[in-house]
């Protein structure tokens, strides 16, 4: 019978540290499958973006833009849903910025923030309607040349290991021209403090006397990087998210300075930062509820950007 059978101590803890190696293993297994369905769906969108070949071909004979142009942009009757999706997110839009104008764009999670800067940076295009700089629809530019004028702070960007003043000049450059830039996004104290100052390697991934940063102060590398490339058209999309309140005024105050006459987008999940702006956008699923200047918008008391900066004004004074 079964109980003659007697299992040995030593068989017991063998028996164990099988089934816990096992465990350990299909744990590891499905961790790996998760993480390949994660990265599939990342690359399904990479492998639209190199699909779509009108993304960078040339159409119409139009050359390079002129580096030098400030640009105004419009959006005639933009319709956009992602590939493989339903959901329309953005729905007929319409609008335009003038030259030299800095432009907050707002509107709660979700809205279609980022889209819009992915349409205008020829990431994806839209299913309908027409996206115009400076009169010529963006897909009539050089695709280089186009990129060229554009500098975006995406809210997920990233930091090279190099030195930090690699990083700001996105080549090897004047130490001084680095520095500067670096102090105008407030890193002066930082930089001061370290041994090698703006040449300090970032990142101890390559080499263990690297300086890691925080995230605020990672962001303001980003956005060094992104005033140093000198383009016609600045795009800040929520990079100061793990700035403090204080520290992000700061950096926005000191970037209407620093942009000058440059068009400027700024979109940041904090209402503070739009009062800075010469009109605001207010994306509301998917269509524009409002464009107009901060003062304006604060007078109709219904509206969403109203409430928004209402309730926002509320926690700051807790
Ligand atoms: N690559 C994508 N594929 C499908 N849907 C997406 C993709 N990226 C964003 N979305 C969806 O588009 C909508 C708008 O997103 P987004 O523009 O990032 O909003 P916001 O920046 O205003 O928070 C969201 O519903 C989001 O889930
Ligand atoms: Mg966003």
């Amino acid at each position: 019978a079964y109980f003659d059978q007697a299992i040995s101590l030593g068989d017991v803890s063998f028996y164990i540290a099988a089934i816990i190696a096992l465990s350990t293993a299909l744990r590891g297994i499905s961790g790996l499958l998760t993480e390949m369905n994660t990265n599939a769906r990342l690359s399904d969108d990479y492998f639209d973006y190199l699909d779509d070949q009108s993304l960078f071909t040339l159409q119409g004979d139009r050359k390079a833009i002129p580096q030098e142009e400030t640009l105004e942009i419009e959006f005639r009757n933009v319709t956009f849903t992602y590939p493989r999706s339903e959901q329309v997110i953005l729905d007929g839009i319409s609008f335009k910025i003038n030259k030299g104008e800095k432009i907050s764009i707002v509107g709660l999670n979700g809205a279609g923030k980022t889209t819009f800067v992915k349409l205008l940076c020829r990431l994806y295009r839209p299913k309908s309607g027409e996206i115009l700089v400076n009169g010529r629809s963006i897909y009539e530019y050089d695709y280089e040349s186009y990129l060229r004028q554009i500098s975006a702070v995406f809210q997920d960007f990233k930091l090279f290991s190099y030195s930090l003043k690699e990083n700001i000049l996105n080549e090897d450059g004047d130490e001084e021209e680095a520095y500067k830039v670096a102090c105008k996004v407030g890193l002066k104290e930082k930089i001061d403090s370290l041994p090698e100052g703006i040449n300090s390697l970032y990142s101890k991934i390559f080499d263990e006397k690297g300086i890691e940063l925080s995230g605020g102060e990672a962001q303001k590398v980003a956005i060094a990087r992104a005033l140093h490339k000198n383009a016609s058209l600045v795009i800040l999309d929520e990079p100061t998210s793990a700035l403090d309140p204080i520290a992000e005024a700061e950096i926005y105050m000191h970037f209407n300075e620093l942009v000058e006459e440059k068009t400027a987008i700024y979109i940041s999940h904090r209402m503070s930062s739009s009062v800075f702006c010469d009109r605001i956008i207010v994306i509301d699923s998917g269509k524009i509820s409002a464009i107009a200047p901060h003062a304006e918008l604060m007078k109709d008391t219904e509206g969403l950007y109203y409430k928004l900066f209402m309730t926002q004004a509320q926690n700051y004074q807790e």
